[in-house]
């Protein structure tokens, strides 16, 4: 998942309470998880389950057990309170962290509970929190949910374990090794049959210590062959199905779902090649230079593609009034100018809008809405002051802002002004197109838009240098090769 580049910014109290609330509700799920599987350990019948509780012991193993999962809760809030705080800020989040954790603890309990122990997908949740959150959060969790398991493969008077002597505490090193091997192996990776190649590659170290802990027998070698295989697989096809669902559910940008997006079938992208071509093919030109500008400040091109994809998407709902689709007919030329400013302004909210209703990732609606920032239209103000002889109210010829909040935000602002300026230059050469890029940059930190980001001086600098070469390379002059006649002799 992309986070954004921000200033981890501080906690009110509110947040604090709301936080710690969503904590609580989800330690008082996992009680509820905890006892249900109590519950079917004890037969599914109510006098084994309530007597089990009455007793010392099942009393005690409870007590202890919950006190062990507060501790654990408390430790992966410490964790994400340091490590991602922006993170769990929102209670969306916290909610699908704690949401992997049961559904891979359910699906767990299940195929230990009617198939065998050493089948579990122990890697689902490390990899589930690998594709949704990232790398060190998903080897965190990989090991909270390990202890979680083994917590209660002790304490719920679970009786799966059949033949094998050292289960609970095999599957706690197992399920730790190979969870945490499946983060690096899959790390990166983007292909699903890869992963799913990557599936059979963990199931080699399950079946290795499976055999080793358990001291099985040549004999038997099948046993955890087929076990092994199962949790490695089962872990990659499990991931792969739930990962569509959870991405749609919290609406969240995973490497899958921006090659989905970037895609030129992709439903939003359709209408937008249908209904202004014009500002597709701008859209294009603006990806690949946001794309090398974020690769040069160390922001993800990914993001940066599919954001500079989608930023004007606003212009579907009035494609005409835009220069990049005009064929000949100026719209403009019967609107006052308040009108024609108002219509081109509306883009950046309208794309905002569109994007949300499709419910496309959320640093997209946010760079629709930001790119123009706060800048003003000079060429429809200029036009209003000519036509009038008092005061011309500037803010009816300002975008509605916000500034861009993040680096790919700007990034995209400043990529897409100098695509426009330069495309209007009728000498491309390149003194001219870095004056012209100098210019867009310095016109916006002259009105203050770089304020609300973390973009530096030096990023600004390293954007001016890629935009130039980038900008050089799509705009190039043809180089007029001399005409020459070649003779028959000449051409042996
Ligand atoms: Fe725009
Ligand atoms: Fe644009």
């Amino acid at each position: 998942m992309y986070v954004q580049s921000k200033k981890v910014a501080p906690w009110s109290v509110k947040d604090y309470v709301k936080v710690i609330l969503c904590f609580f509700v989800n330690y008082v799920i996992l009680g509820v998880l905890c006892a249900l599987a109590t519950f079917i350990n004890k037969g599914m019948r109510w006098e084994a389950f309530s007597g089990y509780f009455l007793s010392e012991q099942g009393k005690n193993n409870f007590a202890y057990l919950m006190i062990a999962l507060f501790l654990l809760m408390v430790v992966i809030f410490l964790f994400y309170y340091n490590e991602n705080r922006d993170f769990i800020k929102k209670p969306k989040n916290v909610v699908m962290m704690f949401l992997i954790v049961f559904v891979s603890l359910i699906i767990s309990y299940c195929v230990g509970m009617w198939g065998s122990v050493y089948a579990r997908p122990i890697a689902l949740c490390a990899l589930l929190t690998l594709m949704l959150v990232n790398r060190s959060s998903a080897i965190f969790m990989n090991f909270a949910m390990c202890m979680i398991t083994f917590l209660m493969d002790i304490y719920t008077g679970a009786d799966y374990f059949g033949e094998y002597q050292n289960a609970e505490f095999s599957s706690l090193v197992i399920g730790f090794s190979a969870g945490l091997i499946g983060i690096y192996l899959i790390s990166g990776i983007k292909s699903r049959v890869k992963v799913l190649v990557m599936g059979l590659v963990i199931s080699v170290p399950i079946i290795l210590m499976t055999f080793v802990l358990e001291g099985m027998d040549f004999n038997r070698l099948y046993l955890p062959v087929l076990t092994g295989i199962s949790a490695g697989m089962l872990s990659v096809a499990l991931q792969m199905v739930l990962l569509p669902a959870f991405e749609f559910v919290f609406n969240v940008l995973t490497d899958y779902r921006l090659s989905e997006i970037t895609d030129h079938k992709y439903k939003v992208m359709k209408k937008l090649i249908e209904l202004a071509p014009g500002t597709f093919n701008h859209c294009l030109i603006v990806s690949n230079l946001a794309e090398t500008c974020a690769t040069a400040i160390g922001e993800s091109s990914q993001v940066a593609r599919a954001a500079a994809y989608y930023h004007d998407i606003g212009k579907i709902r009035n494609p005409g009034f835009f220069t990049e689709n005009q064929q000949g007919k100026d719209y403009h030329e019967d609107l006052t100018p308040e009108l024609s400013a108002q219509i081109i302004m509306s883009h950046t909210t309208e794309g905002a809008k569109i994007l949300k209703r499709y419910r496309l990732p959320q640093i997209l609606v946010d760079v629709a809405q930001e790119h123009q920032g706060t800048m003003h239209i000079r060429y429809f103000y200029a036009e209003a002051v000519k036509m009038t002889d008092g005061e011309v109210d500037i803010k009816k010829f300002s975008y509605p802002g916000p500034k861009p909040q993040s680096k790919i935000a700007a990034i995209i602002m400043i990529a897409d002004a100098s695509e426009a300026k330069v495309r209007t230059l009728k000498d491309r050469s390149h003194v001219n197109v870095d004056a012209a890029v100098k210019e867009i940059i310095e016109e916006r930190m002259d009105a203050d838009q770089f304020s609300d980001c973390d973009l530096t001086i030096r990023d600004l600098s390293i954007i001016r240098s890629s935009l130039v070469n980038a900008l050089a390379g799509v705009y190039h002059d043809r180089v007029e090769y001399p005409k020459l006649k070649i003779g028959k002799s000449e051409k042996k």
